[in-house]
């Protein structure tokens, strides 16, 4: 087989994505270093020389999802027979070696730990013919593992403050996909967000799994936010996501003083039941639960409050079920992301018993989110004639005419506008409510563009 970085200067490469926002990170970061070997993306595969699926374990469906997408691939190999197809993600980190047996013209497969090393594995891939497996897992942050060139466009952008996770809550596959918590350097994260914002990045959300346990360099969560928020030209901070068991008072305060940090936190209940919060493992009982999110909403009436529910965990009755309907009731979340429990291997809720029979988890499903839409439509209904600071993302998707952003509390808000806003902080009022949007109408742009 020729060498690729002969055979041509410029190489196309296909990255679809899958799971949560460190996989979006992730394959930026792949992106980032491929850039340096003059790859470009494209989004059509027939026309790559490298295809990568970073995939998502996180349930069983979202690992299913993998293999109808890899067999896709499989038939663009006979026309270009250059082509790499790798996997990356935690469906890579599970699965291993299993990957290249189970498809015989996969070259590479990539854990999370191991994104940086890809520039030499293709390398190993065109000019030996080998195929890789590489999933070993760190207990620290390697050198040059976030040293890549941001391939930014946009006003937004993730940044990762640490990886993994140690909560091994009982129905959970992270662990073991990505491995024991390790914060960054607070020196680390700083840099990158002064680099992003210096090619125009206006919002960054902080991401890992359970921010509220970061320790990098002496700082916790909250000194590290105030960090963040001091960079020049960053409009907003966010973060996500928060353990309800770690989240602090100091962090619970800092929003008073901290204008930069958007009015949202995402906090995942999983269930209003203690008996399943136990069998969870999630290290908190409902009460608790309550007392934080109802001290949230007492200092901050404006305040967002999402968050993620698993219906059907093994022994959730009737009677558990009604709890957590009654915790969304109570709380009237602006939003939830909610979930059929699905079994995963090596987690300890796959072999409780009790299992729950699959029409029952998805009607409980069904019942709940009929629930939250008319709830999430109450709420936003609540935004109706108020004023709100809309940081511009640029031209609507829907309709040509109107500009489109997020308010500090996550809501997309659309409205008449020119596009030369993007990038700056509007007043707008909310003028129609719909199911996942605003339309508003501007007031005054506050800030100046300075993206050009
Ligand atoms: N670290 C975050 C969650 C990451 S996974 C936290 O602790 O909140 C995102 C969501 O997927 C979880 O909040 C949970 O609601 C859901 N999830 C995780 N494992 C699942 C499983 N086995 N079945 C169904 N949903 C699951
Ligand atoms: Fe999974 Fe629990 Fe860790 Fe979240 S905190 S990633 S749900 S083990
Ligand atoms: Fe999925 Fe892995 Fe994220 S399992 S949700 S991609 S950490």
């Amino acid at each position: 087989m020729e060498n690729l970085s002969e055979r041509h200067e410029e190489k196309f490469i296909f990255l679809e994505t899958f799971g949560c926002q460190m996989n979006e990170n992730d394959s930026d970061r792949m992106l980032g270093f491929l850039k340096d070997i003059k790859y470009t993306r494209t989004d059509r595969p027939e026309n790559a020389d490298l295809i990568i699926i970073n995939t998502c374990s996180i349930r069983d469906k979202a690992e299913q999802k993998v293999y109808s997408t890899l067999g896709r691939f499989r038939e663009l190999k006979k026309e270009r027979p250059w082509l790499i197809i790798g996997v990356s993600g935690c469906v890579a980190q599970q699965e291993g070696a299993a990957l290249l047996k189970r498809a015989p013209y996969l070259d590479i497969v990539l854990g999370p730990h191991n994104i940086h090393k890809l520039k030499g594995y293709l390398n190993e891939v065109s000019l030996e013919r080998k195929r890789v497996v590489s999933t070993e897992l760190y207990d620290s942050i390697e050198f040059g593992e976030y040293s890549y060139t941001p391939v930014q466009t946009g006003i937004k952008a993730f940044v990762s403050i640490m990886r993994g996770c140690n909560n091994f809550c009982s129905y959970c596959i992270v662990p073991y996909t990505r491995g024991r918590e390790v914060s960054r350097q607070v020196s680390d994260i700083v840099e990158e967000v002064v680099r992003l914002a210096r090619s125009g990045v206006k919002e960054v959300t902080l991401i890992g799994q359970n921010v509220n346990s970061y320790g990098g360099g002496g700082l916790e969560f909250p000194g590290l936010l105030r960090e963040v928020a001091r960079v020049a030209c960053i409009e907003r901070v966010r973060f996500i996501t928060s353990h309800p068991k770690d989240i602090s008072e100091e962090l619970i305060y800092l929003f008073k003083y901290e204008p930069k940090l958007c009015r949202h936190i995402h906090l995942p209940a999983q269930s209003g039941s203690d008996e399943i919060l136990k069998r969870m493992r999630r290290g908190y009982s409902i009460e608790e639960y309550r007392a934080k999110v109802e001290k949230i909403k007492g200092l901050y009436p404006d305040f967002a409050i999402t968050t993620d529910i698993i219906v059907g965990f093994p022994g959730e009755s009737d009677l558990d079920f009604e709890r957590t309907m009654e915790l969304i009731e109570s709380v009237r979340f602006d939003n939830i992301f909610s979930f059929m429990y699905s079994p995963r291997p090596k987690t300890k809720a796959a072999v409780m018993d009790g299992h729950v029979p699959l029409e029952i988890r998805s009607e409980r499903l069904r019942i709940l989110q009929e629930k939250q839409r008319d709830i999430t439509l109450k709420r936003s209904l609540e935004l109706a004639g108020k004023k709100v600071e809309v940081l511009v993302e640029g031209r609507s998707k829907g309709s040509g005419l109107e500009i489109s952003g997020r308010t500090s509390c996550n809501r997309i808000v659309n409205f008449p506008g020119p596009e030369d806003l993007t990038g700056c902080l509007a007043e707008v009022v909310i003028t129609d409510v719909f199911p996942n949007s605003l339309r508003g109408e501007l007031v005054k742009p506050f800030g100046r563009n300075n993206l050009n």
